[in-house]
C-alpha cells in the first residue's frame, strides 16, 4: 500500500484538464490501488487522478456500500432527474455547499481489464461519480454551489 499526497485548491493541476488513457496497463492497476488506499485514508467517498498530480482520465469512488467504482476515460451518456445535496472534497478542505446534480446518470468506462463497459447509477454514487468526473476537467464543485433562499 502506498498512499499519495492530495492536493489543496490552489494547485494548477486541479484546474487542469486531464488526458486520456491509450492502455490499462499494470502502471494504471498501481495507480488505482494506491488511489483507492488514498481515498480511504482520507476517508472520502471518491478520488480523482488530478487531486493526485496525475492528469490522467482516472477516477475511483466508493461510497462504502461494497461497490468499488474504477473509471477510466469515463462519460456520462445519460442522465434523468435533478437532485441537490451538500458536497465536499478532499482538495478543498473544510468547505462544503449545495450542488445541483443529476439523480440518475449511465456512464461508460473502461473496466481494470482496458474493455469498454457501461452501467448506471442513481443517489449519492451518482453524485460522487459526477463530481470525479468534473475534476477530470478541473472543474471543482465550488464552481456549482448554489444559494438556497432561506
Ligand atoms: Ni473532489
Amino acid at each position: 500500500m502506498s498512499l499519495l499526497n492530495v492536493r489543496e485548491i490552489g494547485d494548477p493541476v486541479l484546474r487542469s484538464k486531464a488526458k486520456e488513457i491509450d492502455e490499462v496497463n499494470k502502471k494504471t492497476l498501481t495507480l488505482i490501488d494506491n488511489m483507492f488506499d488514498t481515498m480511504y485514508e482520507e476517508d472520502g467517498v471518491g478520488l480523482a487522478a488530478p487531486q493526485v498530480g496525475i492528469l490522467k482520465r482516472i477516477a475511483v469512488v466508493d461510497i462504502r456500500e461494497g461497490n468499488k467504482i474504477t473509471l477510466i476515460n469515463p462519460e456520462i451518456i445519460a442522465e434523468e432527474g435533478k437532485a441537490i445535496m451538500e458536497e465536499g472534497c478532499l482538495s478543498i478542505p473544510g468547505e462544503t455547499g449545495d450542488v445541483i446534480r443529476a439523480e440518475k446518470i449511465k456512464v461508460r468506462t473502461l473496466n481494470k481489464e482496458g474493455k469498454e463497459i457501461e452501467f448506471e447509477a442513481e443517489g449519492f454514487e451518482a453524485r460522487a461519480i459526477q463530481h470525479e468526473i468534473d475534476h477530470l476537467d478541473g472543474v471543482l464543485f465550488v464552481d456549482k454551489i448554489v444559494k438556497i433562499a432561506e
